[in-house]
């Protein structure tokens, strides 16, 4: 079994690479390829030194490609891997909303990864760390509206995004003014109610990938979904406000127990201990925190819960690392 990382020099390609080494999945090769910039470097690999190739026009010989190298990368040569024999988990937009292409959560729709015809499609970092913690709410209390307000770390927007944090803030505390390259304004010391494009309606491209991909995963194409999202000077996990209206109530302890027992999920829910979801202690775990778990007093019998999850992590390379592992467990690649 041969797997192959597209984008591997990226901050998401980092943390393919460690998830893969911790990971039950079973291959024999890896093979790593990124831009002609970093054609010939090396990464680390279990011991190894591995070389970082150019990335081919057309297939590669895996048979399996993680690709997070960008949409743009994905919609031109991702038919090619998967005319070259290959099956493409994709880390990018590019096919999120095809009919054809699942959009999958393991802990949510694994079984709908086995009906791929090629590419299998890994959702928005938000989403996914949402969908883990609200999904299983969903099943048994059913939710009738979700309202969502993010607070999402400056690695949605790739190593660069981290660097424009870290040096923004340097240039601040030596009294020099910050600038803005890849955000709309400065990020240090701000908060920025925009991610990626404003829609016509007035919600940006990121809030409407929250409903659109929340839906398809849940298999819900009604479901009510609203989402604001906001950066913030972080360097990685994406935190988020959660209101749910439910079908049928739930108390908090009901919903605790609940999320206890949930793949992917810890409850970290003990204010009077302070303890509670955030980025500094959720960076670099697996599972979603989820805690504040309170009564709504907008929704009587429904919830507010407050989650943080490793987006590069559970919303991008542990979540498409999940994927390939659920394929090779059913059956679906070599062993
Ligand atoms: P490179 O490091 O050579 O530029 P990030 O999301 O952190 O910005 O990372 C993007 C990833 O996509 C990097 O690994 C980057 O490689 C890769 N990439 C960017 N442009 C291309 C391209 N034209 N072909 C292949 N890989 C690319």
């Amino acid at each position: 079994m041969r797997v192959a990382i597209v984008g591997a020099t990226g901050a998401v390609g980092h943390e393919l690479l460690s998830v893969l080494e911790r990971s039950p999945l079973q291959f024999t090769e890896l093979q790593l390829y990124a831009s002609p910039r970093s054609a010939g470097t090396t990464l680390p690999f279990r011991g190894q030194d591995l070389t970082v190739q150019v990335t081919p026009e057309g297939a590669i010989p895996a048979d399996v490609i993680l690709a997070s190298a960008g949409a743009s990368i994905s919609k031109a040569l991702a038919p090619a891997w998967v005319a070259g024999g290959a099956v493409v988990i994709d880390n990018s937009s590019a096919f999120r909303y095809d009919d054809h292409v699942p959009l999958v959560v393991p802990e949510v729709n694994g079984e709908a990864a086995l009906q791929h015809q090629g590419i299998i499609a890994n959702p928005n970092c938000t989403t996914a760390i949402a969908a883990v913690a609200v999904y299983p709410l969903h099943r048994q209390y059913g939710v009738r509206r979700m309202i969502v307000s993010t607070y999402q770390a400056t690695s949605g927007a790739g190593a660069k995004g981290m660097d424009e944090l870290l040096e923004g803030t340097r240039a601040v505390l030596d009294g020099a003014e910050a600038t803005a390259q890849v955000f709309a304004h400065p990020i240090p010391f701000n908060v920025i109610p925009h991610i990626d494009a404003f829609q016509a309606n007035g919600y940006t491209k990121e809030e409407m990938k929250v409903v659109w991909e929340t839906r398809k995963i849940f298999g819900e194409p009604d479901l009510v979904v609203s989402c604001t999202a906001v950066r913030i000077p972080t360097l990685r996990t994406h935190s988020e406000a959660i209101t749910l209206e439910l079908e049928r109530p739930a108390t908090p302890d009901e919903a605790r127990d609940l999320l206890r027992g949930a793949p992917g999920v810890e409850v970290r829910d003990n204010p009077g201990d302070k303890l509670y979801p955030m980025p500094l202690t959720a960076s670099g775990k697996y599972a979603v925190e989820v805690g504040r778990i309170r009564e709504s007093l907008v929704f009587p019998g429904g919830l507010e819960l407050f989650v943080a999850g490793d987006q590069l992590l559970k919303g991008a390379a542990l979540n498409a690392v999940q994927i390939a592992e659920y394929l090779q467990q059913h059956g679906a690649l070599p062993q």
